[in-house]
């Protein structure tokens, strides 16, 4: 089997790596992929919303499964390209893909099937949406309706900040405005071939730019897989109360699901609250569950398919992975690019793995494109273990300007002495 991955993120390579070590897949391309990723495979020079030159290559490369790593094709329609043309592509359909790039959309899926959320309004107009915020108080969360990378979201309890941010959101879009959930964050992903499911370890990402998760938010700073707080009882509850609602409403909505459904979770006090649908694999997250997880990719593409995903088991293997992500200099701001890496690649796979981020060679000097740049993930018997891996290898990368956040992973192993 021949798959082409589209996108060119840390995610994509770590997709790209994981095919690589099918028995059953004969060629790994990428679209367009990074300096990395043409290690591991092929890259070709095509940009993920050209439909046609996409068409082209799976044709001209007799390309049996297209995977879509980022949600910006997806909801493009990409996956309606590719299957007009008789090419597989795993991903939803450009309808079912509104879960992720309409927040009102998914809002409205949640009410409609009585999944736990927090409560939220819509607004479009910027005198109502501020009068809104005139009448509350405490903290709450204000968020771009459309796709915005993780960063379109402002968490405050200060009126004057969520007017702004919200006026910015209102000049090219519609916001909503939702209740505040406190708890620990997790992120939980199911792969549907349309009729059945299975659900991966849930993994958790650390959103924010600072350590002790303060800054502003990014696209994520960090990862691990599993979560140690998430014990069988917790896993019972997400199942009953989250996963098999989303499956059956969506089938009660009519729509045929195919690909991935990431599910963000808030663990509240209450229980498992839904914080957002996305339709693809998560961004660190993707680096720290592929490592885990002793799936076949060949096979489990093979299954998606032929509709038979239930056969595919989900064991993890016993490891932990701790995934660290170095960012370019500015980020989540305007960062610097161009800058020149030395990557020691002397690893072994069993510590630690690098995956790159949007790099590209020049004159055979590897130069960061990104601001995240790279993910550096540490292997272990557990979360401390695999911290403590991720970090010693950390400064096998480096650039001018670099930075990462020092506790990956710390907050699920404090009350543990170490
Ligand atoms: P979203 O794009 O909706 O996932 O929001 C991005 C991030 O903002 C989430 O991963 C959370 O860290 C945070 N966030 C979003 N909604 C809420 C909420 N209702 N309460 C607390 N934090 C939230
Ligand atoms: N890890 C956040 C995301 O992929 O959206």
């Amino acid at each position: 089997m021949k798959v082409l991955i589209i996108g060119s993120g840390a995610r994509e390579s770590a997709i790209a790596w994981k095919y690589s070590k099918s028995k059953c897949v004969s060629g790994v391309f990428i679209a367009p992929g990074n300096a990395g990723t043409d290690k591991i495979g092929t890259n070709l020079n095509i940009d993920p919303f050209d439909f046609n030159a996409i068409i082209e290559a799976c044709q001209s490369h007799k390309i049996d499964a297209v995977f879509v790593g980022p949600e910006a094709p997806l909801s493009a329609g990409i996956v309606d390209a590719l299957q007009a043309k008789g090419i597989y592509a795993i991903g939803p359909n450009k309808e079912a893909a509104q879960l992720e790039s309409s927040k009102t959309f998914s809002k409205q899926f949640m009410l409609r099937h009585n999944l736990p959320t927090a409560k939220a309004w819509e607004f479009a107009d910027p005198a109502l949406f501020e009068n809104h915020v005139k009448s509350l108080s405490g903290k709450w969360v204000v968020k771009k309706n459309g796709l915005a990378a993780g960063k379109g979201v402002l968490e405050s309890d200060n009126q004057a900040e969520m007017i702004a941010f919200g006026n910015e959101i209102l000049k090219s879009d519609t916001l909503i405005i939702e209740e505040f959930l406190a708890g620990y964050e997790i992120s939980v992903f199911v792969l549907s071939d349309g009729k059945n499911y299975i659900v991966l370890p849930p993994c958790s990402d650390f959103k924010k730019a600072k350590e002790n998760d303060l800054g502003p938010n990014t696209g994520g700073m960090g990862s691990i897989c599993p979560v140690p707080w998430v014990n069988s009882e917790l896993k019972k509850n997400i199942r009953h109360n989250i996963i098999e609602p989303t499956m059956e409403g969506l089938k009660m909505d009519g729509i045929n699901y195919k690909g991935i459904v990431y599910i963000g979770l808030m663990i509240t006090q209450e229980g498992p609250k839904i914080l957002e649908y996305n339709v693809r694999f998560g961004d660190p997250e993707t680096q720290v569950l592929l490592p885990v997880i002793d799936i076949d990719f060949g096979d489990l593409t093979h299954s998606l398919i032929e509709g038979t995903i239930q056969n595919i088991p989900v064991s993890e293997n016993e490891k932990s992975a701790v995934g660290v992500v170095i960012a370019a200099e500015g980020y989540p701001g305007p960062y610097k690019k161009n800058q020149p890496v030395t990557i020691d690649e002397n690893l072994s796979e069993s510590d630690a793995l690098v995956f790159h981020a949007s790099t590209i060679v020049e004159n055979g000097q590897v130069l960061t494109k990104g601001g995240r740049c790279f993910s550096v993930v540490g292997m272990g018997k557990d979360t401390i273990d695999a911290a403590v891996k991720a970090y010693e290898h950390i400064d096998k990368v480096c650039f001018p300007g670099s930075w990462y956040r020092k506790d990956i992973g710390k907050k699920f192993f404090m009350d543990e002495d170490i």
